[in-house]
């Protein structure tokens, strides 16, 4: 079969089993060509509420499929490759974050979208890439506890300096790879350039970026933009995005490091397999409604705040 066949009988098989997909702009092009909604993390997590099917295949890494499934109990998620996790996510877990509650229990816990559904349970509001700064300025304490990426929360700390924000050691291994020096090096090669950055980025990176923002962020900014070229500080899919969606602009990536190797690990085989068998072939994300009732609560207020 080739890839083309390949999406067309995806597109039926969707349509006849009711599912709707999910992909998160990272994932590679031939996925994001056959979803139904594609966006970073926030608008996912909103949209995902509103998708009329009964059924969700979820493209992205796992935590992801787990906030769909906490905002979806009536409907059957599936992630469409069960080993796509997200590393941050994994970095702290709910014993950790019990006894930092407990040393400091006026700090509201603030939780980067990129958790776990069980580290969900103990925080008071999620934030993503592009809520994060709107957020924080609006939950009603001056002492926060950012968690898990510190180079995020060391981004939202800059922009609301009012108030006591502590941070942990945590991100995204993929952004926080990029080097000062690779981002001056990218200047140079490009004087003409914009640099546009991801918050996961080390500081001395987003410190020398023309802007700052989300994945959709970053997009939004380039398509918008009268300049024409752009050096683009986060995950390369995005990079790609842009440059088939905007051929009359030059796109150039930050670093060939940033490409997310659980992003990537979904292929269109993949999809096409669950949704030729969900039951056989699918993972499906499982939670009882109180383990998603007391994970959800961060995302309600997320979305109340946002
Ligand atoms: P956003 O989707 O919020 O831009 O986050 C990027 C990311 O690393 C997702 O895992
Ligand atoms: Fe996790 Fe970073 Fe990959 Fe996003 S880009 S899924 S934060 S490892």
């Amino acid at each position: 079969m080739t890839i083309q066949e390949m999406q067309q009988k995806i597109l039926q098989l969707k349509k006849k089993k009711d599912f709707c997909i999910l992909a998160h702009s990272y994932v590679k092009r031939e996925i994001l060509e056959v979803a139904d909604i594609v966006g970073d993390s926030f608008k996912l997590s909103k949209d995902v509420c509103s998708a009329p099917q009964g059924n969700i295949l979820f493209c992205g890494v796992h935590f992801m499929a787990e906030t769909a499934k906490m905002l979806n109990m009536d409907k059957k998620v599936y992630l469409s490759n069960e080993l796509a996790g997200c590393p941050m996510a994994e970095q702290m877990d709910p014993e950790m974050l019990k006894f930092m509650r407990e040393r400091e229990p006026d700090r509201r816990v603030v939780a980067y979208i990129n958790t776990t559904a069980a580290l969900k349970a103990y925080c008071d509001v999620c934030v993503t890439s592009s809520s994060a700064v709107e957020i924080v300025r609006k939950i009603d304490s001056d002492k926060i506890l950012f968690i898990p990426d510190c180079n995020l929360g060391a981004y939202v700390r800059a922009q609301v300096p009012e108030k006591d924000i502590k941070l942990v050691q945590g991100g995204c291994p993929i952004h926080a790879s990029v080097t000062a020096e690779e981002a001056r090096a990218a200047k140079e090669k490009h004087p003409e350039a914009l640099l546009l950055v991801h918050p996961e980025c080390i500081p001395a990176v987003v410190e020398q970026a023309d802007y700052i923002g989300s994945t959709s962020g970053i997009i939004n900014f380039a398509k918008k933009s009268d300049k024409k070229q752009f050096i683009i500080g986060t995950e390369l899919e995005i990079a790609e995005t842009l440059q088939y969606e905007c051929p009359e602009k030059e796109f150039f990536v930050l670093s060939k490091k940033l490409i997310c190797p659980n992003m990537k690990l979904t292929t269109l085989a993949d999809v096409y397999n669950t949704l030729t068998d969900p039951d056989k072939n699918g993972f499906e994300i499982r939670m009882t409604r109180e383990e998603a009732a007391r994970s959800r609560r961060c995302i309600d207020e997320m979305l109340r705040l946002g």
